[in-house]
Order: structure tokens, then C-alpha cells, then sequence
């Protein structure tokens, strides 16, 4: 049976090997899906291993990403401006194929919610990983004006800069920031911590649509305070997570599964309804 997996560490609790279940049963593939953690300085023997003994792809989460990207012997094109790895294809010619579908999981999940992005003015917080895969996926749906800003604001300068070419991009700091915009993507790994990041409320109205990239069981502490602070429209990211995973089996398996079943199967076995 052709064999995939995630690599992680702690990847204990991920939930690929459930989504990935479902959309091999969804459609009818024969594939079994396990987890691997291997320690931190173990990752490139791991995935060699992996691939030696007849693995057919993986998925590659944190800390893991970026080293995947020196790891694979071809990128895709996405993979190249994300500057990480969270999908690895073995082809039939034998070449492992770094490809990143996390950009690609966050627009699905977002028109999926109904939320338009075309002339739109986003604002991305944060400007580390997940901010850097994000980019040239939401500038490709052609925003009027996409914003970024982070706590340390040099790198919010330095991305905007290297995505300038794909479209109107600019870094400003919290505290330049002015409304309104039609949508707040949060990126940042402040609602780990139960923090925030340090958005003034005025920027929040009732036609906001915000997104989370982080989920959880409840409400992550970004979303509370959206809410609070009178925003109508929240999404965190499990959908982004099953949209990605989508994408990746897409590009392993050549057929698209459905994904709305499997995120309501997803938030049932999370006890979210
Ligand atoms: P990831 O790969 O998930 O993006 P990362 O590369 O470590 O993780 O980036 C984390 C991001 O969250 C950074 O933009 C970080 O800001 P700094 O660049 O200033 O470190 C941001 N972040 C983390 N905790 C935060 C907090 N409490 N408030 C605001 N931003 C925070």
C-alpha cells in the first residue's frame, strides 16, 4: 500500500492522518497515513529513510519546514517564494519535489467562508513563516492594498520588499496603521501564548472579516477580542489546515478531495460541535 506521512516535532496530536484517512476513503484510495517525530538534528536521515523504504510523500510541519527546503532536489514555484516545504512528493522519475500548499489552504478556506479578496485591503500581522507562505497566494487574488505589519518591524520591511513585485505591498508598524480593512489575517503565534497582538480596537468594525491561522477547541484569544470589539465575521484556521492538506493529496494522489465533510468530521472529533 503506498505510504505518506507527517513529519514534526511534537506532531503527536496533528491531524493529518485523520484528514488524510477520510480523503483516501472519499475517494477511494489505497493509502495508509502515519506520523513521524524525529529529533530535531534527525530530520534529513528520517526523510531519507523514509523515501529508501518506499514512502511516496509526506507532509512536513514545524520546526521542519525550512530544512525541507534545502532537502528536496526541485521546487515548485510556490515552495520557492515561501522559502519552506510542507509537502514532498517522490515522482515517478524518482525526484523529490518540495512544494508548499499552505498559501494555496488559507485563499481556499477564505472564499470558502465567502470572503472576497479581489480589491480588497488586507492586513496580514505578523512576518515570520506563515506570513512569508501567505504572501504571493493572496496578492495573486489581486487585493487593492495588502498591509503588513509585525512587533519587529524590520522584517514586516524586508517581506513586503521581496514580495513587491507580485503586488501592492507595504510594511507600516501597529502604530501607523489606519482603517479601514476589509479583512485581518492573523499570522502570528502570539494566541499560543494567549497573547495578542497589539492591534489598536478602532481598526475593528462590524464588516471586518478576521482570520486566525492558529485554532483551538474555543475561541483563540485574537478571536475573542475581534468579537469583543464588535467584529461579526471570525474564522480560525482548522479550515485552512483541511484546505492545505486538500491541496497536498491533490498534488500526491491527481484528484481533488471534498472538504466539507471532512471539517465537519474534524471539529466533531475536537469537540467543536
Ligand atoms: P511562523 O512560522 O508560525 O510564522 P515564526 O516564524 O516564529 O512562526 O513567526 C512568528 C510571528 O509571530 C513573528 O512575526 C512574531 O513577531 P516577531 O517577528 O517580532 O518575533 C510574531 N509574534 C509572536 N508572538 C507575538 C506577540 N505576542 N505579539 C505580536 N507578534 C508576535
Amino acid at each position: 500500500m503506498d505510504r505518506y506521512l507527517v513529519f514534526g516535532h511534537p506532531v503527536r496530536h496533528s491531524k493529518s492522518p485523520f484528514i488524510h484517512t477520510l480523503f483516501a476513503r472519499q475517494t477511494q484510495q489505497e493509502l495508509e497515513y502515519g506520523l513521524a517525530e524525529p529529533a530535531v538534528d534527525e530530520f534529513a536521515q528520517a526523510l531519507r529513510t523514509f523515501f529508501d523504504q518506499g514512502g511516496k510523500g509526506c507532509n512536513v510541519t514545524v520546526p521542519f519546514k525550512e530544512q525541507a527546503f534545502t532537502l528536496v532536489d526541485c521546487l515548485s514555484p510556490r515552495a520557492k517564494r515561501a522559502g519552506a516545504v510542507n509537502t514532498i512528493k517522490l515522482t515517478d522519475d524518482g525526484v523529490l519535489l518540495g512544494d508548499n500548499t499552505d498559501g494555496a489552504g488559507l485563499v481556499a478556506d477564505l472564499k470558502s467562508h465567502g470572503v472576497t479578496l479581489a480589491d480588497s485591503r488586507i492586513l496580514l500581522l505578523g512576518a515570520g513563516g506563515a506570513a512569508r507562505g501567505a504572501l504571493a497566494p493572496l496578492l495573486a487574488e489581486l487585493p487593492s492594498e495588502l498591509v503588513i505589519a509585525n512587533r519587529t518591524h524590520t522584517k514586516a520591511q524586508q517581506l513586503a520588499a521581496e514580495f513587491h513585485d507580485l503586488g501592492p505591498v507595504t510594511a507600516q508598524t501597529y502604530e501607523q496603521l489606519a482603517g479601514p480593512f476589509d479583512l485581518v489575517i492573523n499570522s502570528t503565534s502570539a494566541s499560543l501564548q494567549g497573547e495578542l497582538p497589539p492591534l489598536v480596537p478602532a481598526l475593528i468594525h462590524t464588516d471586518i472579516a478576521i482570520y486566525d491561522m492558529m485554532y483551538s477547541a474555543s475561541d483563540t484569544a485574537f478571536i475573542s477580542w475581534a468579537k469583543q470589539h464588535g467584529a461579526r465575521q471570525t474564522m480560525d484556521g482548522l479550515g485552512m489546515l483541511v484546505e492545505q492538506a486538500a491541496e497536498a493529496f491533490t498534488v500526491w494522489r491527481g484528484i481533488r478531495p471534498g472538504t466539507k465533510q471532512v471539517l465537519r468530521e474534524l471539529k466533531r472529533n475536537l469537540g467543536v460541535i
